[in-house]
C-alpha cells in the first residue's frame, strides 16, 4: 500500500500497538489479583469495504469507552481507575482518528481477494494461514506466559518472543496477500508437508504469479 493507502495502514498499525499495551496492563491487573488472564479473544469481523470498516472500528472504539467508563465504576481500586482512565482516554482519540479516515477512504474501491488459480495456488494459500494461524497462537501462548511468570527477566525475554513473532505474523499475512488472498487469523488445523511437497513436485512452475513480498 503507497500513499494515502499507506498512511492509513501505518495509522491503524498504530492503534493496534496500543491495543496490544491496553491486552498487557489488563492481563497485569488480572495476574496482580491473582486471576490467570485469559487469552480468548471476542469475534473478529471482515469486511472488503474500507469505509465500512473504517466506521466499524470507530464504532467499536465508542463501544469500548462505554464499556470501560462502567467497568472504572464498578472497580472499587484508584490505581485501576487510574489506568482505566489512561484508556478510556486512549480509545477515545482511537475513534476521533478513525472518524478522521472516513473522508478519506471514501471511494476507495472494495478490497478485491483473488482466489486461487490452480490446485499448487489452493495448498500455498492455506499454507499461508495455517503459518499465520500458528503464528498468532504463538503470540498469544509468548504473551500468557509472560503476564504470569514471576521473574521479571524471564517475563521480558518471553514478551521480546512475542514481538519477534508478532513481526513473523505480519510477514506471512504480508505474502498472503501479496499472493492475492485474504490474509486471515483464524485458527487452522495443521495440513501434510506431503501434499505440499507433492503438489510442487508435479508441477512446480504452475504458481500463476509469484508473491514479491521479502520481509525487509
Ligand atoms: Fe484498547
Ligand atoms: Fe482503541
Amino acid at each position: 500500500m503507497g500513499g494515502t493507502g499507506g498512511e492509513l495502514a501505518s495509522s491503524i498499525e498504530g492503534i493496534a500497538r496500543d491495543e496490544m499495551r491496553h491486552f498487557k496492563w489488563f492481563a497485569q491487573i488480572v495476574v496482580s489479583l491473582g486471576g490467570n488472564p485469559t487469552t480468548e479473544r471476542a469475534p473478529v469481523e471482515r469486511t472488503n469495504d474500507p469505509v465500512a470498516f473504517i466506521q466499524a472500528n470507530s464504532n467499536a472504539e465508542d463501544g469500548a469507552v462505554a464499556t470501560y467508563r462502567q467497568h472504572r465504576e464498578a472497580i472499587p481500586y484508584e490505581n485501576i481507575k487510574k489506568l482505566f482512565d489512561r484508556i478510556i482516554s486512549e480509545e477515545q482519540h482511537h475513534g476521533e482518528k478513525f472518524r478522521a479516515m472516513v473522508p478519506k477512504v471514501e471511494g476507495m474501491p472494495p478490497i478485491e481477494y483473488r482466489a486461487p488459480q490452480t490446485p499448487q495456488e489452493k495448498l500455498l494459500y492455506r499454507y499461508l494461514e495455517e503459518d499465520v494461524s500458528g503464528e498468532y497462537a504463538a503470540i498469544l501462548r509468548y504473551l500468557h506466559q509472560s503476564f504470569v511468570v514471576k521473574d521479571g527477566w524471564l517475563s521480558k525475554a518471553l514478551e521480546d518472543r512475542a514481538i519477534d513473532e508478532m513481526k513473523h505474523m505480519g510477514w506471512m499475512a504480508e505474502h498472503k496477500a501479496e499472493a492475492g488472498g485474504e490474509p486471515v487469523h483464524d485458527a487452522r488445523p495443521r495440513s501434510s508437508p506431503a501434499q505440499f511437497e507433492q503438489a510442487f513436485t508435479q508441477s512446480p512452475d504452475s504458481l500463476s504469479r509469484s508473491p514479491q513480498f521479502c520481509p525487509a
